[in-house]
């Protein structure tokens, strides 16, 4: 499958965010997280920032809802400029609904396990949804080291998928980096969320072409 990097701003610098979100327009998605303080003990950004960068980039926004009750703020984050929207199947909102309200947004909807929730618990939503999101840290903080217990999650995941004839994308999402990628996309992920590698580097318009090498070798 084709390799997707989606660069994560929560390692940008927020006084200068147009211009971080300048240098990773090279990349197919542009990876957004939403932190509520309650579902991850972290506050990040919600909807205003959303919308003002919907202003300052055309490029495709792939919004990470860490939050409690996701089904609450599908339409808001839709309407704000997302192009697809993620919600944590442990988040308490019946998975099947929030599906179904993102669709009616004419948005794809995505849905995500944290390290400690078994690929089995989205099984049920694969045919539904146009993306799985496997967490590789515990949601909350960019910077943390990759969970390399997670590549079996990830096969898991690609061999339930084609088993079913599905094309479907999966992402991974923190620690990603030049060493990590050829091994996520090994496992099957070929959708790459990656923060603190690029965001942190010198050249992150270079180093999103760097990952995405990484991931096809
Ligand atoms: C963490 C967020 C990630 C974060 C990844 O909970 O969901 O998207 O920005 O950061 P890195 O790539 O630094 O691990
Ligand atoms: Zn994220």
């Amino acid at each position: 499958m084709d390799i997707k990097i989606s660069p994560s701003i929560l390692s940008a610098d927020f006084a200068r965010l147009s211009a971080d979100v300048d240098k990773v327009s090279g990349a197919e998605m542009l990876h957004i997280d939403v932190m509520d303080g309650h579902f991850v003990p972290n506050i990040s950004i919600g909807t205003p920032v959303v919308k003002s960068l919907r202003k300052a980039s055309r490029m495709f926004f792939d919004v990470h809802l860490m939050i409690s009750d996701p089904l609450k703020y599908v339409g808001p984050f839709a309407d704000c400029g997302a192009d697809l929207i993620t919600f944590h199947v442990e988040s308490g909102s019946d998975p099947d609904a929030v599906i179904a309200a993102i669709r009616e947004k004419g948005k794809i909807p995505a849905i995500s396990v944290k390290p400690k929730t078994p690929a089995q618990a989205v099984y049920p939503y694969l045919d539904k949804v146009g993306m799985v999101l496997v967490m590789t840290v515990e949601p909350g903080f960019g910077g943390q080291s990759f969970m390399a217990d997670m590549l079996p999650k990830i096969k898991a995941l690609r061999q339930k998928a084609e088993e079913l004839s599905l094309d479907l994308d999966i992402q991974v999402d923190g620690g990603i980096d030049l060493n990590t990628a050829p091994l996520v996309a090994q496992a099957g992920a070929n959708v790459l969320v990656a923060g603190s590698s690029v965001f942190g580097s010198g050249d992150p318009a270079a180093m999103v072409e760097k990952l995405r090498e990484a991931a096809r070798a």
